[in-house]
């Protein structure tokens, strides 16, 4: 069965569709969409080799033709380089104003490719089909597209919102336990900021989604999208509200930077880390209830997620480094750090006023002891 979320942006709206098989139909769903029957697909070698054919025979069964280009995998593709790379490959390959795009893959794919759409022409239409679970709950959707600059991640793109979404909950399966725990980082954050009664849920079936229950992932995967729907729209260019969604950023900012954007990091485990991080300080500033925290570091670890700074495999260094790297996060706004905090569980909101001083002491206690 599939599942659709609309995400109502006027003249920019589209459907996410979510349930298994989704790749395998992607014709049906792709083929009213287009002017004339012919794709160009961007996947990574990973991905490709995982689920390029199985996309290109289901455009050839509604006799869509296709052409692919496979980048490498991982977070260094995110760059000028492949970013050129894509651009021009798309003109040599004729694609034109009223053609589509496909980027097939995780974030990085996602992103690149929608940049690349973004500018191509000034502007091509480009259906996602996230493959892992990161993807298919954030960054799919909602039209943040771009690269990565010497200077730090995603600091060059465009807002550019995709025409459709097809999350296929099968091609989770593929993913290795660490990147589908990475991936309920931010499925987790969903509660967190804005429903308590999915983070209840969560309690109750992260377990069975960690093992591969389909409707339990698929319920996961939608009320996510649902609630990212919600916000995108109510501030589509971030310009408020949208910054709910960066609940735990700006301490995963930090750790992320800390560790050289490296795997002893990825980055919904960084996430996770910083929301455990985000309930503890909303509590030391009497925001919320000491529970709360406790609540969220217990569920964390009962997935067997990391959720504390010792939990990095890496040498951090010490809270004034962690809180200057702070200071170099994108949502800092002249000059002030701006954080997300709790008054509750589901009840997140973005303030400016977070005391230094208290930032600085809950980092230098949670930090390791180095030895
Ligand atoms: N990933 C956060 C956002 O899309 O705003």
């Amino acid at each position: 069965m599939t599942e659709t979320v609309h995400v109502p942006l006027g003249e920019r709206a589209y459907d996410i569709h979510i349930g298994t098989g989704i790749i395998a139909s992607a014709g049906e769903w792709i083929s009213p969409l287009l002017s004339r029957p012919r794709v160009a697909i961007v996947t990574d070698a990973m991905v490709g080799d995982l689920h390029l054919d199985a996309l290109t025979r289901a455009l050839d069964a509604e006799s869509i033709d296709s052409v692919s280009l496979r980048l490498p995998a991982g977070e260094a593709t995110k760059g000028w380089p492949q970013f050129t790379r894509t651009v021009e490959w798309l003109l040599e390959n004729r694609i034109e104003r009223r053609d589509v795009v496909i980027a097939l893959g995780g974030g990085v794919v996602g992103d690149l490719v929608g940049f690349a759409a973004a500018v191509l022409r000034r502007g091509v239409r480009f259906v996602q089909i996230p493959t892992s679970l990161l993807a298919q709950v954030d960054s799919s959707v909602g039209g943040k597209t771009g690269i990565n600059a010497p200077q730090g991640k995603n600091l060059i793109g465009a807002f550019h919102q995709p025409s459709m979404v097809l999350a296929d909950i099968g091609a989770l399966e593929t993913l290795t336990p660490r990147d589908f725990l990475a991936g309920y980082g931010e499925v987790v954050k969903y509660g967190l900021l804005g429903d308590s009664a999915f983070f209840e849920w969560l309690e109750a079936n992260g377990p069975a989604l960690a093992a591969g229950d389909v409707d339990a992932r698929t319920y996961a995967v939608r009320r996510s999208c649902e609630m990212k729907a919600e916000i995108v729209v109510r501030d589509e260019t971030e310009q408020g509200d949208r910054a709910l969604l960066n609940l735990g950023h700006t301490f995963c900012h930090a750790l992320e930077a800390a560790t050289g954007y490296s795997s002893d990091l990825l980055h919904g485990e960084g996430v996770a880390i910083g929301c455990a991080l985000a309930f503890e300080l909303s509590a030391r500033l009497g925001l919320c209830s000491q529970e709360d925290p406790s609540r969220v570091r217990a569920h964390l670890t009962s997935m067997g997620m990391k959720t504390d700074l010792s939990d990095i495999d890496a040498n951090l260094p010490g809270a004034d480094v962690l809180l200057d790297l702070m200071g170099q996060d994108k949502k800092v706004v002249d000059g002030q750090l701006r954080f997300i905090l709790a008054r509750g569980i589901g009840r997140a909101f973005v303030t400016s006023d977070a005391p230094r001083d208290v930032v600085h002491k809950l980092l230098a206690e949670v930090l390791p002891t180095p030895g």
